[in-house]
């Protein structure tokens, strides 16, 4: 009887050692399948969001490699200023700097620049050799023909039909009806002569400017 006990607990020891490594073995096998899946799922999500970033990055370089000088086509030059201003310009599209330009020029002299809207315009250098503080358009008012500077004369003379301007741009002979327009001239902080809109009344005439 003793001898059957002992043959029982040795088979049933002999049997729980044969399946115990199996099942624990397809335990691991089932983890580090989920694991490996589960990584992949990660590194999948992790590539799109890569992926995505890519193809969004390069669409906006797209756009804005198109977009930004397309739309700064439009933009006239001088419009980013704040107080609508623009730096006279010479002949050949450079900034004007006040000491350069006074230092070049005679007393009262009076040469076109490139102003508000690219309309030539005269800067006003005083007796003192300093810069007036307007500038004259000068767009004849009888018909728009620019008006030469006469030095000789000591004023401005339109060669189409005859009209006459004193040095401050008021008429002094027709048939122009009205004063070359002004516009404000000043000196930033980085020298550069700036031309900006005025919008006070013309004090050649005491009333509100006429290109207002
Ligand atoms: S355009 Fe100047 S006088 Fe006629």
């Amino acid at each position: 009887m003793k001898l059957l006990s002992l043959v029982t607990a040795l088979a049933a020891a002999g049997s729980a050692a044969a399946f115990a490594p199996s099942n624990v073995g397809s335990a691991r096998s089932a983890v580090s399948t989920n694991m490996a899946a589960s990584e992949e799922l990660y590194i999948d999500e992790e590539r799109r969001f890569l992926m995505n970033l890519i193809l969004l990055g390069s669409g906006a370089l797209t756009v804005g490699a198109i977009g930004i000088p397309y739309i700064a086509f439009f933009v006239p030059p001088g419009s980013g200023s704040g107080s609508g201003g623009s730096p006279a310009k010479d002949a050949l599209g450079n900034d004007i700097f006040a000491q350069a330009y006074l230092a070049e020029k005679p007393a009262n002299d009076r040469s076109l620049a490139q102003g508000l809207k690219g309309d030539a315009t005269y800067l006003i250098v005083k007796d003192d050799k300093s810069l007036e503080k307007y500038g004259l358009n000068a767009v004849c008012t009888h018909l728009g023909c620019v008006v030469p500077w006469s030095a000789a004369q000591n004023k401005f003379m339109c060669p189409c039909h005859g009209s006459q301007y004193a040095p401050d741009g008021s008429v002094v002979r027709g048939p122009a009806p009205l004063p070359l327009a002004l516009a404000h001239c000043d000196v930033a902080e980085d020298g550069k002569i700036i031309f900006s809109p005025w919008t006070e009344d013309d004090f050649r005439t005491g009333g509100k400017g006429w290109w207002n």
